[in-house]
């Protein structure tokens, strides 16, 4: 079976490719770049031991997408391909709203068109805006509070739209937490540009002392230590979470979602005192302010994803901090 990856050579989807060539599949990557390296496609190779097919292509352009589809007769495709970044979402709406929603629209006209209707989307927990219950279900009220949230939201409803029209279609939609962690060969993981967004890779920024210190955002949240607290997965888990997905989509028509998480929330000082006595480093922070729009906790009920999926996550927290350290320092 032919697996087209969009945004295959970015973080998540670099690991997918990994645990899709692993098991039997052929993958064909379209990325183009925007946010990641070309040698990505080289280091899945040395991991697998495998053979993988790379276009360097936005998949806004439809005649590119279409060429591709005609050439390389796909059975279906996990689509990653999007910005991702809250705060940037908020100071560049247009952008992202072009580029996400006008990449899925192209992807799935091209799709039609080669009567390719299997697709696994990534969407996010940040749909469920500030949950009014924990753990979060997929059941839960939507919300979105940036417009990167509201381009997830959006692809959504666009898909839901297009089952409703045309029930040949099989979506997986898949909400994942706070993917961290990297490959245990640590040729594959996360190492963004600047100032992180995201808790972990700046810990690790810290670590390696390329930032000075860490900024924790409040300490009297009502929480186990007054820091906030969110389930972290491990992104090698999450990536087995879309071969799951894929054997689903592949056997049964229809559009559901699934949480992809632990279930387990951490606060922030957990994952920093984890961090520091698995890899052995210090981590200097320091407690500020709440930040704007941050809540107290957020963690997923996974129990939809483990009976309807046959998927749990295995990998702890422990993991988690030494795979993403790893990375980091192997990368330097
Ligand atoms: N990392 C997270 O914390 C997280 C959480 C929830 C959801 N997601 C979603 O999962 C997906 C993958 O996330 P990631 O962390 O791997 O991000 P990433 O930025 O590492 O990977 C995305 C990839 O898509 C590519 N890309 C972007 N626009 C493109 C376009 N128009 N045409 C072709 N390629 C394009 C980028 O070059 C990059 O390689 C994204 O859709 C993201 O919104 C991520």
């Amino acid at each position: 079976m032919k697996v087209l990856v969009t945004g295959g050579c970015g973080y998540i989807g670099s690991h997918t490719c990994v645990e899709l060539l692993d098991n039997g599949y052929d993958v064909v990557v379209v990325d183009n770049l925007s946010n990641s390296k070309e040698n990505v496609i080289e280091k899945i190779k040395k991991i697998t031991g495998k053979k993988i097919k790379f276009y360097k292509e936005d998949i806004c352009n439809k005649n590119k997408l279409d060429e591709i589809f005609s050439k390389e007769k796909i059975d279906a495709v996990i689509h990653f391909a999007g910005f991702k970044a809250v705060g940037e979402s908020v100071k560049k709406p247009l952008m992202y709203y072009r580029n996400n929603l006008d990449s899925t629209i192209t992807l799935l006209e091209v799709m039609n068109k080669h009567n390719c209707k299997k697709i696994v989307f990534s969407s996010s927990a940040t749909v469920y805006g500030s949950p009014k219950k924990l753990p979060i279900t997929e059941d839960s009220s939507l919300h979105t509070t940036n417009p990167y949230g509201t381009t997830k939201l959006m692809i959504e409803m666009i898909l839901n739209d297009l089952y409703i029209s045309d029930n040949d279609w099989s979506i997986a939609i898949l909400r994942y937490f706070n993917p961290i962690g990297a490959h245990k060969s640590g040729l594959i993981g996360e190492d963004p540009n600047g100032i992180p967004n995201n808790l972990m890779p700046y810990i690790v920024k810290v670590a390696t002392k390329e930032l000075k210190e860490l900024s924790v955002f409040g300490n009297d949240y009502d929480t186990i230590d007054g820091t906030g607290v969110r389930d972290y997965i491990h992104v090698v888990d999450l990536a087995k979470g879309h071969i799951k997905a894929i054997e689903k989509v592949s056997k049964d028509k229809g559009i559901d979602t699934y949480n992809l998480g632990t279930g387990n929330g951490y606060s922030v000082l957990q994952i920093i005192n984890t961090f520091k006595e698995v890899n052995k480093v210090d981590v200097p922070y320091k407690i500020v302010e709440r930040r704007d729009g941050d809540i107290a906790s957020c963690y997923a009920s996974c129990e939809k994803a483990k009976k309807l999926l046959n998927w749990e996550a295995k990998l702890d927290i422990y993991e988690m901090c030494r795979d993403s350290y790893n990375y980091v320092k192997k990368n330097k």
